[in-house]
């Protein structure tokens, strides 16, 4: 008898807990960007500011880039991106994209569907996209903004 009210409490959290995650909200956006790790790359200074998302910056791309052997690439201003296509279309984007390193699409292609329309309702809702970020700089050329060295100085 107890363990048939435990197995049945543990089944019930498990559901509930899955209903939360399906569920399409901004909120769930909001964590979605968080826990993806969007903001590390996308948000100026979020890793400075100890996690702190600045509603001013969120998501509106980083004018620090990275330096490798693919060029510099700079995290583009994702409110531009959500603002530029609805919510079907930015689910598509999300599912097919390719980018230069760093950026992990592999990882946002394994988002479901309704955790990418939570992204996309969070994004928009944060507001003004304002500016883009910089260009991306072919490998030879000089960026004009400022960038991080990626590739690793002793490789064979
Ligand atoms: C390690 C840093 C890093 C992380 C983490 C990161 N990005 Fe990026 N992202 C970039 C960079 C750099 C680019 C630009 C790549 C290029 O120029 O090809 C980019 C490009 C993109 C693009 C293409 C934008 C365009 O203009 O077409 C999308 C969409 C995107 N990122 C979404 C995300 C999402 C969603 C997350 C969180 C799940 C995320 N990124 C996490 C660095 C990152």
């Amino acid at each position: 008898m107890f363990r048939t009210v435990v197995v049945a409490t543990l089944g019930l959290t498990a559901s509930l807990a899955y209903a939360q995650d399906a569920e399409i909200s901004v909120a769930n956006g909001a964590r979605i960007a968080v826990i993806g790790g969007c903001h590390d790359c996308h948000t100026a200074n979020y890793n400075e500011m100890e996690g702190k998302v600045d509603p001013a910056t969120a998501l509106k791309g980083n004018p620090v880039g990275f330096q490798g052997p693919w060029g510099t690439t700079y995290p583009p201003n994702l409110r531009i991106v959500a603002a530029s296509h609805s919510e079907d279309e930015f689910v598509e984007y999300l599912k097919t994209f390719k980018a230069r390193p760093p950026m992990p699409w592999y990882n946002v292609h394994a988002f479901s569907e309704p955790e990418m329309r939570s992204l996309h309702q969070y994004i928009v809702s944060l507001g003004e996209p304002g500016d883009p970020a910089p260009a991306y700089v072919p490998p030879g050329e000089k960026p004009k903004s400022p960038f991080a060295i990626l590739a690793p100085p002793n490789m064979p």
